[in-house]
């Protein structure tokens, strides 16, 4: 047990993923976003950036914008992989060759995944696996619908989701790269109706709590949990005061101006 804190990648910088999901339509747009987005974000200390556009336009990020970056504080993340490393399985994409590509985080379980693919816990649990063997760093996607918008029914789906997809890990290999856990309400994402502060603070102790029940210790406190669900300008800064280590962002990430204004918002606090 000792040996394995000392292998252990403390990570507690705030994190701001823009989740781009299928948008833009072309890699000259994907690559006059970023390069918007970067013109705007300069001077960040305890913040990371990570861009998280649709495979196809992972080779410019990380060539043409990302690695001319000195203040590495920008990483690449995937959208979604696969759970094994190769073989026949048309159409999907590994996370060995996302390692290859330079990738550092990878989405798994985000709900859109979960409602248009039909992803279950269990398939998320397959991925995860592969992803920290690969030594890939998970932002793992938890939260309840809308019609399980209340404490009670929220606890206990936070809590299936934790433990389905989290427990195996301690069993088969105690992961080296950083854990990111989003809690993303399903009813605010892409609507508007953000989570309050003080029904996502409920949550986010929640989640804690979960954690210490069934990771190591030493683990389960280096994971960062973080806030996805409408964050705009407005709002973004509310979730990191009240503890959460950063946002998972979709709308406002494609609008340069705006999350210009999030990552530099959380950066002062
Ligand atoms: P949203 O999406 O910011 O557009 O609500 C968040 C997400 O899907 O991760």
């Amino acid at each position: 047990m000792v040996n394995n804190l000392n292998i252990i990648n403390v990570n507690q910088k705030i994190v701001i993923i823009a989740n781009w999901k299928c948008n833009p339509s072309t890699e000259r747009e994907a690559e006059n976003l970023l390069r918007e987005i970067k013109k705007g974000i300069k001077k960040i200390r305890n913040t990371e950036v990570i861009i998280v556009p649709p495979f196809v336009y992972l080779p410019v990020v990380r060539d043409k914008i990302l690695l001319k970056s000195k203040e590495g504080i920008w990483k690449v993340g995937a959208q979604n992989c696969f759970w094994e490393n190769s073989g026949a399985f048309t159409g999907e994409i590994s996370p060995l060759m996302l390692k290859e590509l330079g990738v550092e985080y990878v989405i798994l379980g985000h709900s859109e995944r979960r409602i248009y693919f039909g992803e279950t816990d269990e398939v998320i649990a397959k991925k995860l696996k592969v992803i920290l063997e690969n030594k890939l760093s998970p932002i793992l996607c938890i939260g309840e619908t809308k019609e399980g918008r209340e404490e009670k029914k929220i606890e206990k789906v936070l809590k299936r989701q934790l433990k389905e997809i989290l427990s195996p890990i301690s069993r088969f290999s105690l992961p080296t790269s950083d854990l990111v856990i989003a809690y993303e309400p399903i009813w605010a994402i892409g609507t508007g109706d953000f989570c309050s502060p003080d029904e996502a603070k409920k949550a986010l102790l929640f989640i804690k709590k979960e954690l210490i029940e069934i990771l190591p210790r030493y683990l389960s406190q280096n994971i960062r949990i973080i806030y996805g669900g409408s964050v705009d300008s407005e709002n973004a800064k509310n979730y990191i005061n009240i503890g959460f280590k950063g946002l998972l962002i979709g709308g406002a990430s494609l609008i340069p101006q705006e999350f210009i204004k999030i990552v530099n918002s959380c950066n002062l606090q």
